[in-house]
């Protein structure tokens, strides 16, 4: 059986939510024959899961199936097939297109369809398959569960994507039309992988969505779960200690959710709260539908909660029509909050988005150095945040082994890269450490007689 197995080989581009497909898509193809290597040249299907977000991400897959080209080509000559797959928001954006740009490409799928893989997979032996409709089914109720032999291997952590599709319509974003609508996965869907990933020694789960925040599913009664209720339910399972969730939106973060920040001791102090701007103009030219006063008041009562709550967000910079006056307020309002981590892009302009039609581009040279202005505030604050956690000490989740020999390397709380000096027989495991250094990116510690105490929670917001 071993012996006839195929061989696949999956890049992933882009956001969490392709990270977690990927894994599903490895889970619904091994029931193919299919199982991974991460060798290109033994693979008999390689699958490109891609990103649309940005034009720089969308045109990686190219040079990136010219690569995988050559490769089948070789095998080609040495009597072997090698089918090229194109999966996610470029092949949901692009369709067709990519076939007639990439002729090497046999198949085309986009991120509702992954259920159908095996069927399209059989369709792509006759020739190049397009499978980029929004189907009526939903392909959770399709998909094969979760193999969890598969995230064993990969450490204590898993992803769980819950909500899919966004329904805000920001005028810079493709996520509205490679993702389609908001869909919410229903409760006990979510409860059963939840479990199941518990059982498999899953310590910490982080739940996805485009807008994860907006969740609104039901369980068999019909009864309605906000995010709040179903983080509460999650916090219920034996096992699941640590609870995240990304990406959040400003205007859905509703009472309910900044309670359970206060009250639900599994939900992690860690929130990505993307603002993108920090000028009224450029909030409302975004469609973000809510102005810099919303956004800060609601810092605010999130931080009355959870005092001790680390803030990231995402920011760009040169959206059309962006002035330097409005550039400084996105300064003052990084500087204001304070951020523990926070991404930050210039506008690129995305097909079929509002925003591309719009006159007032920002020039290049400009973006690029209000973005350098911009990431050294951003990484001013790390420091900073880092720094204070010196001499302090808190629960580390050890996930991996480290880059020394007897180190392992966890998250803090906060979601910080900590190495400790450990056994490997305590990965997966969540220890006390003190934090004895820090660098910008990662911090250093030593394990302690007990777990962490969270004494962050009596320091002071970093600002
Ligand atoms: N759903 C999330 C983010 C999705 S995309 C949210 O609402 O915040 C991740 C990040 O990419 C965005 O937060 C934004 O900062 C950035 N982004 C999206 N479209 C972009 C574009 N056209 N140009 C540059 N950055 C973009
Ligand atoms: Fe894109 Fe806005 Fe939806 Fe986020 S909320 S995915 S930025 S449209
Ligand atoms: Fe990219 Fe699609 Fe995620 S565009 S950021 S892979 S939702």
């Amino acid at each position: 059986m071993t012996a006839s197995l195929k061989k696949l080989f999956v890049k992933t581009f882009g956001c969490q939510m392709n990270v977690y497909d990927s894994g599903r898509m490895v889970d619904a193809l091994a029931g193919e024959g299919y199982e991974t290597t991460e060798r290109l040249d033994e693979a008999d299907l390689v699958i490109l899961n891609t990103c649309h977000i940005r034009e720089k991400a969308a045109e990686k897959v190219y040079s990136e199936i010219g690569r995988i080209r050559a490769v089948k080509e070789a095998r080609r000559s040495d009597g072997k097939q090698t089918l090229i797959g194109v999966a996610g928001c470029v092949a949901q954006a692009e369709g067709e297109e990519i076939v007639r740009r990439a002729p090497a490409v046999d198949l085309v799928v986009g991120p509702q369809s992954y259920h159908r893989l095996p069927d399209i997979l059989r369709r792509a032996q006759q020739g190049s398959v397009v499978e980029t409709e929004f189907p009526v089914e939903d392909k959770f109720d399709h998909l094969p569960g979760v193999t969890t032999g598969r995230l064993r291997k990969a450490g204590p952590t898993a992803f769980l994507t819950i909500q899919e599709g966004c329904d805000k319509f920001c005028t810079f974003c493709v996520v509205p039309y490679t993702r389609g609508a908001e869909v919410s996965r229903p409760v006990e869907a979510i409860l059963a992988e939840a479990s199941a990933l518990a059982e498999a020694g899953m310590r910490e789960v982080t739940l996805l969505g485009q807008n994860v925040n907006a969740y609104h599913g039901e369980d068999r009664a019909g009864r309605e779960y906000g995010l709040a209720d179903l983080i509460r339910a999650l916090a219920a399972i034996d096992g699941l200690e640590r609870i995240r969730y990304t990406t959040s939106h400003p205007r859905d973060m509703d009472d309910a959710l900044i309670a359970a920040h206060r009250d639900i001791p599994e939900l992690m102090p860690y929130l990505h709260l993307p603002v993108q701007s920090g000028s009224d103009r450029i909030l409302a030219a975004m469609n973000r539908r809510h102005t810099r006063d919303d956004y800060l008041g609601l810092i605010d009562r999130i931080r009355e909660a959870r005092p001790n709550i680390a803030m990231s967000g995402d920011f760009i910079v040169g959206f059309p029509g962006e002035t330097d006056a409005d550039f400084e307020d996105t300064l003052r309002i990084v500087r204001e909050v304070g951020y523990a981590h926070a991404f930050s892009f210039k506008y690129s302009p995305r097909p079929g988005t509002p925003a591309a039609g719009l006159g007032a581009q920002v020039p290049e040279a400009v973006m690029k150095a209000r973005l350098a202005a911009l990431q050294a505030v951003i990484e001013d604050g790390q420091r900073a945040f880092n720094s204070a956690t010196v001499g302090r000490s808190f629960d580390v989740l050890l996930e991996k082994p480290g880059r020394k020999p007897g180190q392992l390397v966890g998250r803090s709380p906060y979601l910080q890269s900590v190495n400790v000096d450990a056994p490997a027989h305590l990965r997966g495991e969540i220890v006390g450490v003190r934090i004895t250094s820090a660098g910008p990116n990662s911090l250093f510690g030593e394990m302690t007689a007990v777990r962490g105490d969270d004494a962050l929670a009596r320091m002071e917001a970093v600002s």
